[in-house]
C-alpha cells in the first residue's frame, strides 16, 4: 500500500491578512530573489547589499543565507546531492512563507542543481520568483578562498565541494547573470535594482 502523506489529515488555514494586505501595507510587492552561484562568487554579499539598498528605500527585506540557515533549519544537513536537495527544498519552502509575508525575500544559496531550483520556481506564482545568476569563474572563486575551503577541498579534507568533487548547473534561462567579478559591487547591486523597477517590484 502506498505510504500515506503525513499531511493528509492535516486541513489549511486560510489567513484573512493575505499577502495583498501586507503588500498594500508595505507599498511594495513581495518577491523571491533567488541569488545562486559557486562558493565565494559573492552571492551573499551581493544579497546584503541589495537589501541595504532596499531597506534604505523603506522595503521590507530580509536574506536567508546558506552559511547561516545551516547553522539551524538545516543544521542536520550535509553536502552529499540528497542533503543539498532537502536543503533547497526547506529554503523554498521557508521562501515562499516569507512571499506569504509581504517580505522582499534574498535567498543566497549555491544551489548547484538545476532541478531543484525549477523545484522552488514552482511553487510561487509567476513571476514572483527571479533567479539571480552570479556568474564567477571557479579560478577566480578559488583564489580568493575567502573561507579556506577550496585549499582544503584540493587537498582531499572536504568531500563533494561544489565545483571540485561535486557539480554546478548553471543556469539556462535565469532573470538576471550578473558577472560578479568584472564590476564593482555597487554595479551589481545597480543591475539587480534595476531588474526590480523593470519588473515594477519597485517603483
Ligand atoms: S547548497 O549546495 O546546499 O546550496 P549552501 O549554499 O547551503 O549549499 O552552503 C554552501 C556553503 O557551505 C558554502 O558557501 C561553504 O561556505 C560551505 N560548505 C561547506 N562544505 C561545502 C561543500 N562540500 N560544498 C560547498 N560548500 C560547502
Amino acid at each position: 500500500m502506498a505510504e500515506e502523506k503525513h499531511s493528509s489529515n492535516v486541513v489549511w488555514h486560510s489567513a484573512t491578512v493575505t499577502r495583498e494586505r501586507r503588500q498594500s501595507r508595505n507599498k511594495h510587492k513581495s518577491v523571491v530573489l533567488w541569488f545562486t552561484g559557486l562558493s565565494g562568487a559573492g552571492k551573499s554579499t551581493l544579497a546584503h547589499a541589495v537589501e541595504e539598498q532596499l531597506y534604505q528605500l523603506g522595503c521590507s527585506t530580509f536574506v536567508l543565507d546558506g552559511d547561516n540557515v545551516r547553522h539551524g533549519l538545516c543544521g542536520d544537513l550535509g553536502f552529499s546531492k540528497e542533503d543539498r536537495v532537502e536543503n533547497i527544498r526547506r529554503v523554498g519552502e521557508l521562501a515562499k512563507l516569507f512571499l506569504e509575508a509581504g517580505v522582499m525575500t534574498l535567498t543566497a544559496f549555491i544551489s548547484p542543481f538545476r532541478s531543484d531550483r525549477e523545484l522552488v520556481r514552482s511553487l510561487m506564482p509567476h513571476g514572483d520568483f527571479l533567479e539571480i545568476y552570479c556568474e564567477c569563474p571557479l579560478e577566480v572563486c578559488e583564489d580568493r578562498d575567502v573561507k579556506g575551503l577550496y585549499k582544503k577541498a584540493r587537498a582531499g579534507k572536504i568531500s563533494d565541494f561544489t565545483g571540485i568533487s561535486s557539480p554546478y548547473e548553471e543556469p539556462q534561462k535565469p532573470e538576471l547573470i550578473i558577472h560578479t567579478s568584472q564590476y564593482e559591487l555597487e554595479v551589481c547591486v545597480g543591475q539587480v535594482i534595476e531588474l526590480l523597477r523593470i519588473r515594477g517590484i519597485i517603483t
